[in-house]
């Protein structure tokens, strides 16, 4: 799907569904009115609104102010005391739901594991004592570089317990990335696996650990979980195998009573310069966004399935997989594998193994999926499911419809989360037994957020017209800082748009107030869902020795939304074409991972630049793109608008 025809079906965009009536009756919020009463009551009294969801709940000691906003330093819920460990799992325990599943883990090779609320606090608190014994304080960072197993959630949780900071590094990174994040957040442990399995294949992520500590002095231990069973060096004195030392730890942890802006985790995401940012999320706001949102906007209910197929290693993973989801009592159904292993029907085998009732991912999936062929999911009845989800990237009409009829047979509300690492929970959505879907728009805010489509002067555009989306007030769950560069975070969020959070995507409202995500307005692209820098790819390739310079952009991309295209001046020109062009794609899977691949390369003689010397990426953009698109794209209204705001950042 090229962005063009995406602008294009946008544009003629007018289907509309109203959720159905059987839907709405059993929902949390049951219908606009209802939901238009609660934004209001929101909009007009946050502070009596966000209260009475904390207070659903468990504090060890209650704020005293429920919030402290000093543009941009937002405090939520001051002098107030929990563990989102301890609402995750303790809070079931003295309930029915001590036995619940919480977790149903698929592996890649077919395994099964369930852990109920009780035998999954037993994991906690024992790995929690077990990070307590390796000296991990209070306050420490904890770096986790995982593939998709329980241990992972385990370990994120058993952080938080003790509060401990923790840092997850997506498993798809390679060393070097690993060191620049590591050294950021100056992590004082590392917890790991030997491998992963995807597509039948074994990830090694324990050898990237080993390459990149070198560079790592912070790091004093090393915990290995053992998934693949490959052989493993083992270091004397700083790695453990996590088996060794859950034997004997003991299961009595209780949750350390953490202050509400305590730091909970750090996520890094890729922002317009080459060095990945570390947004910092905090304890208290974060939990009651992250529970409020999951309840309302997946409708949670205590009989579902519920699945999230994101990867931890990513915001959505972090706050709807684990921490919405758990806060909640939910069951959350985890896979640790590739979608088309062993066939392209995976997925759809797993919803109905597991009777799967409400099922999230993304648009570059489903597009996937598209392509592959109908055939595979009308191999399985699906009854089970009862609502969609979609996040990550605007997801175009077509593959929209696609995803109602194939999957949730017309029969399914389709809920399109907009949010970000830095928002910490999802922001605008359909509440999906309240509000009538349009396809591609993910519709109207959520309660408590104050969201607007601007011009860089920060006044509202009229209907229809595009601008930069803005969140006009502070929300819980907006992570604090970027960590240990608080003046950045001051530039990057706070600064572009006078005294509002600008979120870095153009946007447009329609009559009856729907946003239309359009994409960013800056280097940031998205490459099947994943966030990565045009500067971060340029840096990795200028840092090899024939590189003299580089500008990377992005064009459509049918199945990942947008594809990486790298403008390259050589030092020399002596080199043999394809043979470099392959060694530089190499060069950036090795600096960044494989999700930053560039599609294509191109050598050139010099690069277009202003007078001022900037790069002109405008022009380069169209140029990687005209080579696929067909007939003049700039007539297309959105498209010289999105292209407009982009030159104004240039
Ligand atoms: C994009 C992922 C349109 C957007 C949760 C945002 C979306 C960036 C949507 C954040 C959506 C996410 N519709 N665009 N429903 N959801 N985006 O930090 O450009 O990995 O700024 O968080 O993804 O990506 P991040």
């Amino acid at each position: 799907m090229s962005s063009q025809a995406n602008i294009d079906s946008i544009l003629k965009e007018n289907r509309m569904f109203e959720p159905s009536a059987a839907f709405s009756s059993t929902a949390h919020i049951k219908s606009l009115e209802e939901y238009q009463r609660i934004f209001k009551e929101a909009e007009e009294n946050p502070d009596a609104f966000w209260s009475q969801i904390a207070s659903e709940l468990h504090w060890f000691r209650k704020w005293d102010q429920v919030l402290e906003w000093e543009l941009p330093w937002a405090k939520w819920f001051v002098g107030g005391q929990l563990n989102i460990s301890y609402n995750c799992l303790d809070r079931h325990l003295s309930t029915w739901r001590r036995n619940k599943a919480a977790l149903i883990w698929e592996g890649e090779p077919g395994e099964v594991r369930t852990y109920t609320y009780q035998q999954l606090h037993s994991e906690v608190c024992k790995f929690a004592n077990v990070l307590k014994s390796l000296g991990v304080q209070k306050g420490d960072r904890v770096a986790i570089y995982m593939g998709m197993t329980p241990e992972l959630p385990v370990a994120m949780l058993a952080c938080a317990r003790i509060g401990a900071t923790h840092s997850i590094i997506f498993g798809g990174f390679s060393a070097t990335a690993l060191i620049d994040r590591i050294n950021d957040a100056q992590a004082v442990a590392v917890i790991t696996q030997d491998g992963a399995y995807r597509r039948g294949n074994e990830v090694k992520l324990k050898p990237a650990v080993d390459e990149a500590l070198a560079a790592c002095p912070s790091v004093k231990t090393v915990v290995v979980y053992k998934r693949t069973d490959a052989e493993m060096k083992m270091k004397w004195g700083r790695d453990h195998w996590w088996h060794e030392l859950m034997e004997n730890a003991s299961d009595d942890c209780p949750a350390e009573p953490l202050d509400s802006e305590h730091p909970l985790y750090i996520l890094y995401t890729s922002g317009s310069t080459g060095k990945p940012k570390g947004l910092l999320h905090t304890t208290g706001g974060y939990a009651v966004s992250t529970y409020l949102t999951a309840k309302w906007v997946f409708d949670l209910k205590d009989e579902d399935v519920y699945w999230c197929t994101a990867d931890i290693g990513w915001v959505t993973g972090h706050s709807y997989i684990v921490y919405g989801p758990l806060q909640n009592g939910a069951t959350a159904l985890m896979y640790e594998g590739a979608p088309n292993h062993p066939a392209p029907d995976r997925f759809w085998q797993i919803i109905e193994r597991h009777k799967v009732n409400i099922f999230y991912t993304a648009p570059t999936a489903i597009r996937a999926f598209m392509k592959w062929g109908e055939q595979y999911p009308r191999k399985y009845a699906m009854k089970s499911l009862r609502l969609l989800g979609s996040v990550g990237e605007p997801i175009n009409p077509e593959a929209w419809m696609w995803y109602r009829e194939m999957i949730g047979r017309g029969r399914c509300p389709i809920v399109d989360t907009w949010w970000q690492t830095e928002t910490g929970a999802i922001m605008i959505t359909p509440l999906p037994g309240a509000i009538a879907t349009k396809p591609g728009s993910a519709t109207k805010p959520f309660p408590g957020i104050i969201a607007d489509v601007v011009t860089k002067q920060g006044d509202s555009v009229p209907a229809g017209s595009g601008g930069y989306l803005v969140i006009k007030r502070p929300w819980p769950s907006m992570a604090r800082t970027i960590y240990g560069d608080p003046d950045r975070y001051v530039q990057q969020y706070w600064s572009e748009i006078p005294g509002v959070y600008f979120a870095g995507d153009g946007a447009r409202k329609d009559a009856d107030g729907y946003f239309w995500i359009m994409g960013r307005v800056d280097d940031v692209i998205n490459v099947s869902g994943h966030r990565l820098s045009t500067m971060e790819v340029e840096s990795a390739l200028v840092a090899h020795p024939m590189v003299a310079e580089a500008a990377v952009v992005a064009r459509p991309d049918d199945i990942k939304g947008q594809g990486i295209v790298a403008f390259v001046t050589l030092e020399s020109g002596n080199a043999s074409a394809d043979e470099l062009k392959d060694e530089l794609k190499k060069w950036v899977v090795k600096e960044i991972g494989a999700l930053a691949r560039p599609d294509e390369i191109r050598f050139t003689d010099a690069l277009p630049k202003t007078r001022s010397g900037k790069i002109m990426r405008r022009l380069l953009r169209e140029i990687a793109t005209s080579g696929e698109a067909k007939g003049d794209m700039t007539t297309l209204e959105d498209f010289s608008v999105l292209a407009a705001l982009r030159e104004d950042e240039e």
